[in-house]
């Protein structure tokens, strides 16, 4: 049995530091916000080379404050891609914008900037390119449009903890970074958490009082805030984890060189990561036209796979109402029913890559789409 994600193989490496961390909350009594949520956020926001971090209770939050603080609301559009998880859009939604969608690049999977600027209207307020899978969006053609336009740029960075844009982290490279700590992210609390990062200090201030009810000072609400605050054992944990985000980060680009090397050789399509990044590898996705019989191969050898995601956010029932068609984005459609998530965490062993390529290599072998999938 080979898990998709292994949460039990992560605390059992670093089980007393984390055991430590909780006592040390406990003790305090410091159950929300309190030192250990201040000290994470500065620890964090350093990693990824922002002035300002500003701990919140998940990552949607952190998208819905960061859209509030740069003003966004109702009567604005927000242009983002179909191809990412459900919560970019709605956080757009959240604050009463409409969310306008553009086409990713099939290479990367990310926005592509060409086709930003054809969706501008005098409408549009921001951007959010979406990291996905740990690669960031091609930063400098998309901040070029914003430019041009006077728009925020808020990066979904989500999935991206560490994640690199021409050297420079993710998460400073916009006006605001945003970032999940969902169990199962490559950094991830031991329960829910998020962050917004920015080098603005008049966005993190608005976005620290959005959290906490609007408040500048206690009772003296200023801005109709929320309770959006981070607990004080998700910050001393994440403290805790993020000194062994560095080497759980190398780790994981050395599971995707070993299955590149494995893969390759097979016609398979593999992730394809652009010289100006540096790929965190949250998810490893692999395509293909026929993925349902590739993901009951694995599955029936015991190794579990995930599809991220299934349909573009303009086709979910719960998007209908945008107004978006079938084949108006066919990059994010076909992505949505080709890709396929092999096991990927830190401790994925050699042996685990060799027997999900192996059963792969079998699959893909029997399977006479390979070659056209891998032009
Ligand atoms: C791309 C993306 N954006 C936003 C989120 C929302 O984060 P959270 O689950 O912490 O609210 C997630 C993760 O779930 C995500 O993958």
């Amino acid at each position: 049995m080979i898990p998709f994600v292994d949460l039990k193989a992560q605390y059992a490496s670093i089980r007393n530091e984390v055991n430590a961390a909780v006592q040390g909350v406990l003790d305090s009594c410091q159950f929300t916000l309190g030192p250990e949520v201040a000290a994470f956020e500065e620890e964090f926001a350093g990693c990824h080379g922002a002035s300002y971090g500003v701990a919140v209770n998940t990552g949607t939050s952190a998208l819905h404050l960061a859209l509030l603080a740069a003003g966004i609301g109702p009567g604005d559009e927000v242009i983002t891609v179909p191809f990412t998880f459900v919560a970019t859009v709605s956080a757009i939604c959240y604050t009463g914008a409409t969310p306008v969608f553009v086409d990713i690049d099939p290479r990367t999977f990310t926005m592509d900037p060409a086709a930003i600027e054809k969706a501008v209207t005098p409408k549009t307020k921001a951007i959010i390119p979406v990291h996905l899978y740990g690669q960031p969006a091609d930063m400098d053609p998309i901040a070029a449009v914003a430019r041009r336009h006077g728009l925020t740029v808020i990066e979904d960075a989500a999935q991206a903890h560490a994640s690199e844009y021409r050297g420079r982290r993710v998460g400073s490279i916009g006006d605001m970074g945003c970032f999940s700590f969902y169990p199962g992210k490559n950094l991830g609390a031991i329960g829910e958490g998020g962050i917004v990062t920015t080098n603005d200090a008049s966005l993190a201030r608005t976005i620290r009082m959005l959290r906490d009810w609007g408040a500048e000072r206690k009772y003296h609400h200023v801005l109709r805030g929320y309770n959006f605050r981070m607990e004080g054992i998700q910050g001393a944990v994440l403290r805790v984890k993020l000194r062994h985000l560095e080497a759980w980060t190398e780790a994981r680009r050395r599971a995707a060189a070993a299955y590149d090397r494995r893969l390759r050789p097979t016609g398979i399509a593999t992730p394809h990561a652009m010289d100006w990044a540096r790929h965190v590898y949250h998810i490893y996705a692999v395509r293909s036209p026929r993925r349902q019989l590739w993901q009951d191969a694995l599955g029936a050898q015991g190794i579990q796979t995930g599809i991220h995601y299934p349909t573009p956010v303009h086709l979910l029932p719960a998007f209908l109402d945008l107004g978006y068609r079938a084949g108006q984005f066919p990059h994010s459609e076909r992505a949505a029913n080709e890709v396929l998530s092999l096991p990927m965490f830190p401790e994925l062993t050699d042996a685990q890559v060799a027997a999900v390529c192996g059963c792969l290599s079998d699959v893909a072998a029997r399977d006479d789409t390979v070659a056209s999938a891998a032009d």
